[in-house]
């Protein structure tokens, strides 16, 4: 049976745009924001979306839950967060254990949060990326499934890196949902991810060179 994907998104949609282009079975899109332009793009492609703004909702809870009972309603397999802005509640994250992964625009575990490219800079760092890993209640630090390292460059600014990073994003995503759907993700007790038919040594240059 086909499997089914839930994106949720807040914004543009640039890495909703590419597991599209890869040819994933998204079967919805939620949103927080009316106005996010990834709403538009699900659209064109005939996915069905939802919204609903959390200034509607008393608490947080009560909004994560409205939330998950529309993504439930699209049964999904898996739920992927695409630039999916908001903080989850630790009921939400429990919902969806072991099939809700994120997409962060920095080597996690450095630099989580907010303005990550700005930080790198200021940090003077050479190396930064982007990390896919399974979400856990503590923000950006769940089970790393897949990095995406790009340099820094001399003459970067928080824009360029970030373009760059993107891009790097826009590979590492659509690969880590088909070893998901593939049943080929393994998180190990000590909360390492293992690829099935791929070794630990093979995964990393795997890294490297995509
Ligand atoms: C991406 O860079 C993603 O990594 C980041 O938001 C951007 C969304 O872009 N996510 C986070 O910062 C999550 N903490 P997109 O809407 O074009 O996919």
């Amino acid at each position: 049976m086909t499997k089914r994907i839930v994106v949720l998104i807040s914004g543009r949609g640039s890495n909703l745009s590419a597991l599209l282009d890869a040819g994933l079975p998204v079967v919805g899109v939620f949103s927080d924001r009316v106005a996010a332009a990834g709403l538009t793009l699900a659209q064109h492609h005939g996915i069905a979306t939802a919204t609903l703004s959390a200034s509607e909702f008393a608490h947080r809870a009560a909004y994560d839950e409205a939330v998950a009972a529309q993504i439930d309603r699209w049964q999904p397999d898996v739920v992927v967060l695409a630039g999916y802005m908001r903080i989850l509640s630790d009921n939400f994250v429990q919902h969806y254990q072991n099939r809700l992964l994120n997409i962060h625009p920095s080597l996690l575990p450095h630099y989580p949060g907010l303005n990550t490219h700005a930080r790198a800079l200021a940090d003077g760092i050479k190396i930064h990326g982007c990390t896919v890993h399974f979400v856990t209640p503590q923000l950006d630090s769940g089970p790393v499934i897949l990095q995406g390292v790009v340099p820094v460059h001399a003459d970067d600014t928080p824009d360029t890196l970030a373009a760059r990073v993107l891009r790097a994003e826009h590979r590492i995503y659509p690969q880590a949902i088909h070893w998901f759907l593939e049943g080929r993700l393994h998180v190990n007790a000590d909360q390492t991810v293992s690829v099935t038919g791929i070794d630990a040594a093979q995964q990393r240059l795997f890294l490297m060179e995509n």
